[in-house]
């Protein structure tokens, strides 16, 4: 045909359309993803396009410079209003006269892509589960009697084509107010994704502002929250505050029996995490200098024991074998239900748990991680008081999870402490003075750097954090300081300056101490106590290895704030992870959040998170006899089964 051709990129979708035809119409008959709140009535702008030549004449067609029409009255009132950048259009204003090329930029695609830093992490595609959609309503008729309600029902029908819409009571007071306030015209928040379409709150004609999400990490220690935008996907603010139920024990063992031994015990503690959850929200929207209703929907992940206090269930199962989860399944909830004072039609996501001892924080690593989508074996770790571990790719996972104990955060050891200022984080030991140098949490300078004593008078050097006694262990492996039993050598292996006598056994001296900061050793005991947490990481990761019939693993990647610190080759040499080419051991933060804001951003990889969970094989470590076989094997530096790590990059 004659009709002008139109190319969209960067999808390449194109087509013929009649001269005249805008846009927008033309993007949504091709299926493009453009952007629309208004409906095409010139008002939202979040349908802008940059019409481009260039590009087209390098496919040998010339365009004519008036390939669009000239701006028209709606355009001009926009941009006299509030300023359209150079080059772009509205795409429902602008139509198509000519053969041309129209670029949707990022920000007026629906589904666009927050980008994540790292390569091997997989991008989100925004689709969150709360839209706005504007929308002009029939006004009441005589005639024709209908409700307020049905019409603006209609409306949504009609010109979104979205059906099934309900309606939740707290809608219907401010209903009529809203609509004459607004002029029958009103901009609505609908939530899809989960039954039927819900509406959820109503502006009086064109809302300017955007909404916003909460991805929740609720771990045993602290609780951490991203403030997200629903529309750019950014986050807009980060909180974090310490579990308050840490008055009630320490870790999750402790909880569970602070709730067998104390009756209403349990309800006390929910009652605390889900306050302590409120002081964090408020937290975080006067940082960002908004109003909390304007929070709409919200993701949860966390540990089994964390998952039932916070829903209101007593734990008490989850203490003893078989160690059945009231539920395991994902929930979609009002954020209301768990006392949470957010809109007060706000969702509640939470992800399902894996199995007893893997949690929705598991979940939420496999779905930022994807090892369900990996061509290549990987190996995910997350390491806290108890490891979760994953093994597979995309034809199989399996995750089991092993009890490694409080020692990697620093706990059971002689001068451990949790990582903060102060904290000894990065060791090195000089093979032949078997001299240390090191790093303190808070301080720039290694020990060994001039100035280093003025640079931590601030912290002062108060003790050591899990990847500094990871290091120190290791570096004093590979110095022969301690033997692969995990033994410290006698004065002569160590060092004369290094070594104290300690009982039986010896110490190595990592920091001799002044006036006011004490001196820091390594002790035998300390070493034990890393020993056994990571044997149980090890042969946790290893069951999983057999059960799969594998060797060998293509990948390793440590997720959480403890593999963010902890540095590969240390890990390696210590024997907590198999064996694997150093370069391909990565570390990805805080993978569990990252999960519930992958979650929070794209509704649809709610079911699809929940579908690789059904098909993920559990293994329980603890009927398992080949994993006391290999955590035997496992005590060792190395370890007694394997040769030394490859460490060759
Ligand atoms: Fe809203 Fe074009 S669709 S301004």
């Amino acid at each position: 045909s004659n009709d002008p051709l139109v190319i969209f990129t960067p999808s390449g979708k194109r087509g013929r359309f009649p001269a005249g035809t805008p846009v927008l119409t033309a993007a949504r008959q091709l299926g493009v993803d453009l952007d629309s709140v208004c409906g095409g009535r010139g008002i939202c702008s979040k349908c802008q396009v940059t019409p481009s030549y260039g590009e087209f004449s390098k496919h040998g067609v010339t365009v004519a410079p008036d390939a669009l029409s000239d701006w028209n009255a709606v355009e001009e009132r926009y941009d006299q209003k509030r300023g359209l950048a150079k080059g772009r259009r509205l795409g429902c204003q602008a139509t198509i006269q000519h053969d041309v090329v129209i670029d949707v930029p990022p920000e007026s695609q629906v589904h666009k892509q927050v980008v994540r830093k790292r390569a091997e992490a997989r991008d989100i595609v925004m689709n969150p589960a709360v839209r706005l959609y504007y929308v002009e309503v029939e006004e009441p008729d005589m005639h024709e009697p209908s409700g307020d309600l049905e019409r603006l029902i209609a409306a949504l029908e009609n010109q979104w084509g979205i059906r099934n819409i309900e309606a939740d009571l707290h809608i219907l007071p401010q209903l009529q107010p809203i609509l004459r306030k607004g002029g029958w015209r009103v901009t609505v928040a609908l939530h899809q994704g989960m039954g039927a379409p819900r509406i959820m709150h109503l502006w009086p004609g064109f809302y300017e502002g955007t909404l916003y999400g909460l991805a929740v990490d609720l771990g045993s220690t602290t609780i951490a929250a991203h403030l997200c935008d629903l529309r750019s996907g950014e986050v807009v603010a980060s909180s974090g505050l310490m579990n308050p139920q840490i008055r009630f024990g320490e870790d999750l063992m402790s909880r569970v029996s602070y709730s067998m031994m104390n009756p209403g015990g349990a309800d006390e503690m929910t009652r605390a995490v889900r306050e302590g959850m409120n002081t964090l929200f408020e937290q975080i929207t006067t940082e960002a200098g908004i109003d909390r209703t304007l929070i709409m929907d919200s993701v949860f992940v966390m540990n089994p024991v964390m998952h039932h206090l916070f829903l209101g269930i007593d734990a008490y199962e989850l203490g003893q074998a078989p160690f059945a989860l009231a539920t395991s399944n994902a929930l979609h909830l009002r954020a209301s239900d768990l006392d949470l004072t957010l809109h007060p039609a706000a969702r509640t996501y939470i992800l399902p748990c894996i199995a007893g001892h893997v949690g929705a924080d598991a979940a939420a690593v496999t779905l930022s991680e994807a090892p369900d989508k990996s061509e290549d074996l990987v190996l995910v770790v997350d390491v806290g008081t108890n490891a979760e571990i994953q093994l597979g790719n995309k034809h199989r996972l399996l995750a089991c999870s092993s009890p490694t104990g409080p020692a990697f955060e620093g706990a059971q050891i002689s001068a451990g402490q949790r990582a903060a200022p102060g904290a000894i984080e990065r060791v090195e030991i000089d093979p032949i003075t078997k001299d240390p140098r090191f790093r303190v949490i808070g301080c720039d300078l290694w020990s060994d750097d001039p100035g280093f004593g003025a640079a931590i008078a601030a912290t002062g050097i108060t003790g050591i954090c899990g990847s500094g006694i990871i290091e120190a262990i290791a570096e004093m492996r590979m110095a022969g300081i301690v033997d692969a039993s995990g033994l410290i050598g006698s004065a002569e292996q160590v060092g004369t300056q290094r070594c104290i006598a300690d009982g039986r056994t010896h110490s190595y001296v990592l920091w001799h101490g002044t006036e006011d900061s004490p001196r820091i050793t390594v002790t035998n005991p300390d070493i034990r106590a890393i020993q056994m947490a990571k044997a149980a990481l090890y042969s946790g990761a290893r069951l999983l290895m057999d059960k799969l019939g594998v060797d060998t693993v293509d990948r390793v990647v440590l997720a959480g704030a403890f593999g963010a610190h902890i540095s590969p080759k240390h890990a390696m040499v210590l024997g907590m992870i198999p064996d694997c080419v150093l370069d391909k051991v990565t570390s990805a933060g805080n993978a569990a959040g990252t999960g519930a804001r992958i979650a929070l951003l794209n509704s649809d990889t709610r079911a699809e998170i929940e579908d690789t969970v059904r098909r993920i094989e559990k293994i329980e470590t603890a009927i398992e006899p080949r994993f006391q076989e290999h955590f035997v094997n496992a005590s060792a530096l190395p370890n007694s089964s394997e040769p030394f790590p490859i460490l060759n990059s």
